[in-house]
């Protein structure tokens, strides 16, 4: 399982110090970590019922609530002025395992604690097979305003490698109800899986289309070391996919999503309309603060960025001796921020300016544009936007815009 950064120990009592930044605007993700079985490609940090250690369902909710409790207090000590959230991310795991009983106790102490600002965007990821018509009105009832549903293929032989425990039908009915529920729909979907051809991935973009979602996610299926993906790829029961192929998924996303109506504005994200972008997902990309909760979540706060501690038996024990679960920590200096800005906003439609960048950074653009890799005429008027090509070899476009 991915393991998390290495930083200076975070103290017991939470304490964030002050850098002084100029206030973003502030969001709050709370991480799940519970899946029914683990599907053979993922590693975020997620447990099945026997790898627990004795962890409830019920009780890690009673965690997570006295931790957003805890964030309250060190604010408050601090003199930081509440801001209420302005997204809410209720990421996992799979956080529709819970009640939706408990999820609505969750979002009351982030609206108690920090408050949830009017037309806020509240979002839940969902496993098709975890919700009902009746669980996604209990859910919108409870204030969430958007669901992101983990379809990743509409193939069942694609899924079957995948471990999914769905079937493509469970996404057409779980958008259906969501959609009766007055909520906002995602769709998240995995492209080169093992085997897969282009023309199961177009099958599958067309059947994603045919959901008329309000947004879809594409993720290039990324081989996780110590996953039972990868084993299997070792011993050479299935194939990885070549980078080729995986650029021409993408490129074929993109064109489909694009013939459909659907507008990229972040490498891996298309949204119906502007007002369909997931905001809480871009505020990453923009460098705003939020705060994570639960086992492994991250935070940034002001120029300070920090991670809890992994498993939830670890969690649960912080919490219970009131101390908070941050494990470690970083203070980004100026030059760390100036990278930050480069390496997450290139990401995104808008890109960056071109006056933050160095002089280094400014006599690398000439050749880049030449690779086709930006856009020339954004590059006149003054920021740096990734081309198609170019969002395909984002990393590498970093690399060269921030070496000296
Ligand atoms: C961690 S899951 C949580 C949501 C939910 N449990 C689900 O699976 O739908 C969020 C998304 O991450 C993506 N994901 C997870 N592991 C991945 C990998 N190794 N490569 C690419 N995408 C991955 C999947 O598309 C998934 O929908
Ligand atoms: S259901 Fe989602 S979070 Fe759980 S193992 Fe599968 S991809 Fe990971």
């Amino acid at each position: 399982m991915a393991s998390l950064p290495r930083g200076e120990v975070a103290p017991r009592d939470g304490s964030i110090p002050s850098v002084g930044l100029p206030e973003t605007s502030f969001g709050v993700y709370l991480h799940i970590p519970f899946c029914t079985v683990r599907c053979g490609y993922c590693d975020f940090n997620t447990y099945t019922a026997t790898e627990l250690r004795g962890v409830t369902r019920e009780s890690f909710v009673d965690n997570l609530i006295s931790e957003i409790e805890l964030a309250e207090r060190i604010l408050a000590n601090n003199g930081t002025p509440r801001r209420p959230a302005a997204t809410v991310f209720i990421g996992g795991g799979t956080p529709t395992l819970l009640p939706e009983g408990d999820i609505a106790r969750v979002l009351d102490a982030v609206r108690s604690s920090f408050g949830i600002a009017d037309g806020a965007e509240v979002t839940i990821e969902a496993n098709p097979d975890t919700v009902n018509r009746e669980s996604l009105r209990a859910l919108a009832d409870s204030g969430i305003t958007r669901v992101s549903v983990g379809m990743q293929s509409a193939v069942p032989r694609v899924l079957e490698i995948l471990d999914r425990t769905h079937d493509p039908e469970s996404v057409a009915t779980a958008i259906a109800w969501a959609k009766e529920a007055g909520l906002q729909t995602s769709v998240d979907l995995i492209y080169g899986t093992p085997g897969e051809t282009l023309d199961e991935w177009r099958a599958t973009l067309s059947a994603a289309i045919a959901l008329e979602t309000d947004h879809v996610s594409a993720y290039s299926l990324i081989v996780e070391e110590g996953t039972a993906l990868e084993r299997r790829i070792r011993r050479g029961e299935l194939e990885a996919i070549d980078d080729d192929t995986h650029a021409d998924m993408y490129e074929l996303a993109d064109e489909v999503l694009a013939g459909a109506g659907f507008e990229w504005y972040e490498v891996s994200n298309w949204a119906r309309r502007a007002d369909t972008r997931s905001r809480h997902n871009l505020s990453y990309w923009q460098g705003a603060d939020w705060w994570g909760f639960g086992p492994g979540a991250h935070s940034h706060l002001n120029g300070v960025r920090w991670w809890n501690v992994k498993h939830p038996a670890a969690y649960a024990e912080r919490i219970s001796a009131g101390e908070s679960p941050a494990l470690e920590r970083e203070i980004l200096n100026a030059d760390q921020r100036a990278d930050e800005v480069v390496l997450l906003g290139l990401r995104v439609r808008d890109g960056i300016a071109l006056d933050g960048l160095s002089q280094a950074g400014r006599t690398a653009i000439a050749g880049l544009i030449a690779d086709g890799l930006v856009e020339g005429p954004q590059a006149i008027s003054g920021r740096l936007v990734l081309t198609s090509r170019g969002r395909l070899l984002a990393d590498f476009v970093v690399r060269t815009i921030l070496a000296d």
